[in-house]
């Protein structure tokens, strides 16, 4: 079935007559920032844009495996900025939950690093986490594991902590540029092409292989898209339904057209 205009309503609609059974959502660093943490691209308030204070040749170099191999105090100056355990979940994330708990969420994919869709109740073998994650650290060079514990005392007080066997440096297991994406993301990455319904939400684009995603969608299931600008190749597709402004103004709007308004906003105060 096609959606009948790319509005809300036409979408809610489709929803409501129990058409989609298998979605996917594809997240990114804009879900997060209305819990305080910063994204990487917006122009005044991304991350990328305030690393100036750390001297690099260029902003992504801070995450660049050949970068910090020479040179990881930037990273480790970030890190606690960045590091999981102070952030609360907003109501998107619980909007991915309350997915779940409908039977609808087929997968989520996420490109960050927060582990908060896990803090909302998301389990883990429903999500992706395509660029890693906090949980875990290791030796770059004889990957031996760290213990959790020290690498804390490490972010805390902005040290660079080294491998206890050959003194090689050590990692958190999220994915840098020049680095592999986990392998749960290939062994997932066919889920899209089956999908009834696409949901990106707080997300540029602007990162291969994930950015190629949405575009592997089956071409006439409906994409919604939940972001402050228009990314990737939204709008192209007859269903694709953009919903562009903040993402947690978007999901309580599609809840309220659902009528899951009070479901989600009782699933997040939590
Ligand atoms: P970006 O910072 O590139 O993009 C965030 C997107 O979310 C932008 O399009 C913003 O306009 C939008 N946005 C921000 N706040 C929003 C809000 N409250 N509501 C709606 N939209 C909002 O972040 P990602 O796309 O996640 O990778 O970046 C991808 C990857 O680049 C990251 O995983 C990270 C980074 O380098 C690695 O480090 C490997």
């Amino acid at each position: 079935d096609t959606l009948e205009s790319r509005t809300l309503e036409a979408l809610a609609k489709y929803i409501k007559d129990g058409e989609p059974k298998k979605i996917v959502v594809m997240t990114g660093a804009g879900i997060s920032t209305s819990a305080g943490i910063p994204d990487f691209r917006s122009p005044e308030t991304g991350l990328y844009a305030n690393l100036a204070k750390l001297n690099l040749p260029y902003a992504e170099a801070v995450f660049d495996i050949s970068f910090f191999r020479n040179n990881p105090e930037p990273f480790y100056t970030l890190a606690q900025e960045l590091y999981p355990g102070k952030y609360r979940p907003t109501i998107t994330h619980s909007f991915i939950k309350l997915l779940h708990d409908k039977g609808l969420l087929l997968k989520c994919f996420t490109q960050n690093i927060d582990t908060l869709e896990r803090e909302a109740g998301v389990p883990g073998d429903k999500m992706v986490e395509a660029h890693g994650s906090f949980a875990g650290q290791k030796c770059i060079e004889c990957r031996a594991p760290y213990p959790d514990a020290l690498i804390k005392i490490a972010i805390h007080e902005k040290t660079v902590p080294h491998c206890e066997a050959c003194n090689g440096l050590v990692k958190p297991n999220i994915v840098f540029f020049g680095e592999a994406l986990p392998e749960e993301f290939f062994l997932n990455r066919h889920l899209p092409a089956t999908a009834d319904l696409a949901i990106v939400m707080g997300t540029s684009l602007t990162v291969q292989p994930f950015a190629g995603l949405p575009s592997e969608c089956a071409p006439h299931i409906p994409r919604l898209l939940i972001n402050k600008e228009v990314v990737g190749d939204f709008g192209y597709r007859a269903d694709d339904v953009p919903l562009i402004g903040d993402c947690d103004t978007g999901v309580r709007a599609l809840a309220e057209a659902c009528g899951w308004l009070e479901e989600l906003e009782a699933l997040w105060a939590q």
